[in-house]
């Protein structure tokens, strides 16, 4: 079994964490995750028993979309824990690194203890998410790895616009524990404890509150759906985006919408909730890199509406597997949201039909056997 060190800046489990969860198990007997900071998503690596150790420094921020330099200090602050890792990684036959931060620590690292360097590419490196010096570091960096996994299509082509090597980039879609997906709770009572009343119909966007995920948007809209339309948020500022958190409960106050929309914070049942929603929202006003919430809606049977950037375009066939609508247009969602209300039969038709697809396109088994034929080629080359 090959033995990767696999590094990642959060403590959070955003997306990139949980794919990365998911490619860890299988090689845990023999594999490290070295977390730059402690917190939850600690818990969820030992709970799969993956072998997890805290990187603890104050030099690396926390905060997902803060500049590169800015969020890493300075490279000499670096420096103590640059060295560990590249003694660790002595003991490993490759450093994995998962997010961007990680990369800058992992590429020296890798130089130093002459360990091959692998990047898993969660983000579209387009000016949209970063600025010009911090998408040319993650470029030049990214660019001395012996492997560049992208998420998707779009997050590749990405890379590639911004200077990328060709040769080197692969694009895998993140993978799903379908076993997960078997046994889904009848919505009646999850709506119960949840104190919702049978008639109503519920959309659920399920992403952390963050400005560019586009809750925002799904408010405005729920103003031009009929009133047994409501709302679940699911998800939390896991990023420091307070602001918008408030943001977004004044903007409920001043819609009058206090007995339509509910903010469930973090939750750790997505797959319960999903299978109650009568349809789920990915409201994101940028390009999605992937958008793991719109395979999960699909796993779970629930029509998907997503905005028609990034990867979701890669997900959903607009019309034929869910419905695709422009980023930031209110209008555009609420006609959607509309539609599922008044087509309940077609609505769960394409449902039907991405849940097919995605079964065979998202399939976590196989997506992990791909990942492993890329990885040996790397230990070989
Ligand atoms: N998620 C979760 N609990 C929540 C909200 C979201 O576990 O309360 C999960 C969700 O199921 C998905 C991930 O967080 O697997 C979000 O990933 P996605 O790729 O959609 O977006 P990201 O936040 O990574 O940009
Ligand atoms: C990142 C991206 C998200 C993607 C996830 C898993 O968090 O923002 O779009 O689904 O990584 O690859």
């Amino acid at each position: 079994m090959t033995k990767i060190l696999f590094l990642d800046q959060s403590g959070k489990p955003g997306g990139a964490e949980l794919c990365l969860l998911d490619i860890a198990k299988p090689y845990r007997d023999t594999c490290l995750v070295s977390l730059f900071v402690d917190g939850p998503f600690r818990q969820l690596l030992e709970k799969q028993q993956i072998p997890v150790q805290i990187l603890a420094t104050k030099a690396i921020g926390v905060r997902k979309e803060s500049g590169l330099l800015q969020g890493l200090s300075s490279i000499r602050e670096l420096l103590p824990a640059i060295n560990r890792i590249a003694n660790l990684s002595r003991n490993y036959d490759l450093i994995y690194a998962n997010t961007q931060k990680s990369l800058v620590i992992g590429a020296i690292a890798s130089f130093l203890s002459r360990r091959p360097l692998v990047y898993h590419l969660h983000d579209i490196l387009s000016l949209d998410h970063f600025s010009a010096t911090n998408r040319r570091i993650a470029v030049t960096l990214a660019n001395r790895a012996a492997l560049v996994i992208a998420n998707s299509q779009a997050s590749q082509a990405a890379f590639i616009a911004a200077g990328g090597r060709k040769d080197i980039v692969e694009c895998v879609y993140n993978g799903f524990n379908l076993e997960l997906y078997q046994h889904l709770p009848a919505a009646t009572a999850i709506k119960q404890q949840l104190g919702i009343e049978e008639d109503k119909f519920v959309v659920g966007n399920f992403s952390r509150l963050s400005p560019w995920k586009g809750q925002h948007i799904l408010l405005e809209a729920l103003t031009h759906c009929p009133e047994k339309a409501i709302a679940l948020l699911i998800g939390d500022a896991l990023f420091g985006e307070q602001d918008y958190v408030q943001k977004l409960h004044a903007q409920v106050a001043e819609l009058n919408l206090e007995h339509r929309v509910k903010f469930l914070g973090f939750r750790n049942d997505v797959t319960s909730l999903m299978a109650t929603c009568d349809m789920v929202t990915h409201t994101s006003t940028i390009a999605e890199p992937f958008g793991r919430v719109i395979v999960e809606a699909m796993l779970c049977g629930t029509p998907i509406v997503a905005t028609s950037a990034g990867g979701a375009q890669e997900l959903v066939e607009s019309g034929k597997t869910g419905l695709l609508v422009a980023p930031g247009d209110v209008k555009e969602l609420a006609a959607a949201i509309n539609t599922c209300i008044a087509q309940p039969e077609q609505s769960a038709k394409m449902a039907q039909a991405a849940n097919v697809q995605a079964r065979q396109r998202f399939d976590g088994a196989i997506i992990n056997q791909q990942i492993a034929q890329l990885l040996s080629k790397v230990i070989k080359k």
